[in-house]
């Protein structure tokens, strides 16, 4: 096997270590490639052109989109590009949203990351619905017994994450369905955080609603990804208005045009969905079998290494098999922004600050941790880097305090 480092062009040239892919992960050169090579040989705008440029352009961005539906196991017309998770899951709650009515409730998890939580608040608001969470055990993970009691409440949405972006959680999406289905919820699941470590298979899980970013699974940022059954996407008002989404224009009224259309307005990100099918390609070459192997023994060394280190508080528990490549920490008494910018300056990079998900690290007593998100391209040095990175911010601080 290829050495995967040497794939990623700004992973293989630097003696960094780069622990933040949970935000963005880097770029392999197949990936890089293929955008080159779409806007220096087939660039124009798709749907627009008669001409054989527009054609090119208009059959890369179908091809991508295929990729992607038999990625997911999913139909063509199921899957709707958007700019990232963040936009997939606004048009959700917007268009799916509009048919809460008054007394109506949502259901989230208290793990989840503003983006799904700011427009469910908006929608429920809009519509006179309540918005609810399922709250956390003390192993870090969803506590299902307060699931259940508050599916007691018959919400008409579930919104859950399959890893927490924070704790690295995985939640067991295909039991979280089925118990959210038997009370007629539908289920919307923000798969951004495991799409570059394990496969997901909409039709398996029955999941009604998915999104991911491509830039956390070694695509370009720029695009995203939409599923959604096509009997909901059929019901559901579009979202973004404009052109390319509709079929007849009036001065007064307007029919739109057919799924996926129906939800992509105005020029899309053609380089961006040449970018992703070119990552999920290279994705599938290595085999999500091997990834796991590869990243479980990381996770594993990376959280044996932390637990050695006195001064430093974990966010997971010995119950490891329920966590994933997300690792959380704090050095104690020292703030994580200071941490992050010692270990910066050791060449080691780590996301510091609420990770976008206030409420959760409300319910852990917490403002802010440091986070390590391990990816592919990482090793057991760049673990090494980080604890000595560690050791010697501990002592600095204790030093010069
Ligand atoms: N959602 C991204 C993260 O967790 C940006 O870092």
């Amino acid at each position: 096997m290829k050495n995967l480092r040497d794939e990623f062009p700004l992973i293989a040239k630097n003696k960094f270590a780069y622990l933040d892919s949970s935000a963005t992960s880097q770029q392999p050169k197949c990936v890089l490639k293929a955008v080159d090579d779409y806007y220096k040989k087939s660039h124009a705008n798709p749907h627009r052109g008669t001409y054989c440029l527009s054609v090119e352009a208009t059959n890369a961005y179908d091809f991508s989109r295929q990729k992607v539906a038999d990625f997911l196991n999913a139909h063509f017309e199921e899957i709707v590009f958007t700019k990232n998770a963040t936009e997939a899951l606004n048009l959700v709650a917007f268009s799916y949203g509009s048919f809460l009515k008054k007394g109506d409730h949502v259901l989230l998890s208290l793990m989840e990351h503003h983006s799904m939580i700011v427009p469910w608040q908006r929608a429920c608001k809009t519509h006179g619905a309540t918005l609810d969470y399922i709250k956390l055990n003390n192993n870090f993970e969803l506590d299902l017994d307060d699931f259940e009691k508050q599916l007691r409440k018959k919400p008409k949405i579930v919104g859950i994450s399959s890893v927490s972006n924070v704790l690295g959680t995985k939640n067991n999406v295909k039991q979280i369905i089925e118990m959210a289905h038997s009370v007629g919820a539908k289920v919307l699941v923000d798969i951004s955080q495991s799409i570059a470590h394990e496969k997901f298979d909409v039709e398996k899980m029955d999941a009604d609603f998915v999104v991911f970013s491509g830039h956390k699974m070694y695509a370009p940022m720029g695009v995203g990804v939409l599923f959604a059954k096509e009997e909901l996407l059929e019901a559901m008002p579009p979202f973004l208005l404009g052109g390319d989404m509709i079929e007849y224009v009036y001065e007064q009224e307007t029919t739109f045009a057919p799924l996926p259309q129906k939800f992509e307005a105005g020029t899309q990100n053609v380089g961006g969905a040449v970018g992703l099918k070119t990552a999920i390609n290279f994705l599938e070459e290595i085999g999500f079998d091997k990834i796991k192997e590869i990243e479980t023994e990381l996770t594993k060394y990376a959280r044996a290494e932390l637990k050695k280190l006195k001064f430093v508080e974990c966010y997971f528990t010995s119950n490891a098999k329920n966590h994933e490549n997300v690792i959380s920490f704090n050095l104690k008494g020292i703030h994580p922004h200071d941490v992050a910018s010692i270990l910066d300056s050791k060449g080691v990079f780590v996301r510091a600050g609420n990770h976008c998900a206030q409420p959760l690290l409300r319910s852990l007593g917490l403002n802010s941790t440091c986070r390590l998100s391990l990816s592919l391209y990482n090793t057991k040095q760049d673990i090494d880097k980080l604890v000595e990175a560690l050791k010697y911010a501990y002592e600095m601080f204790f030093k010069t305090k």
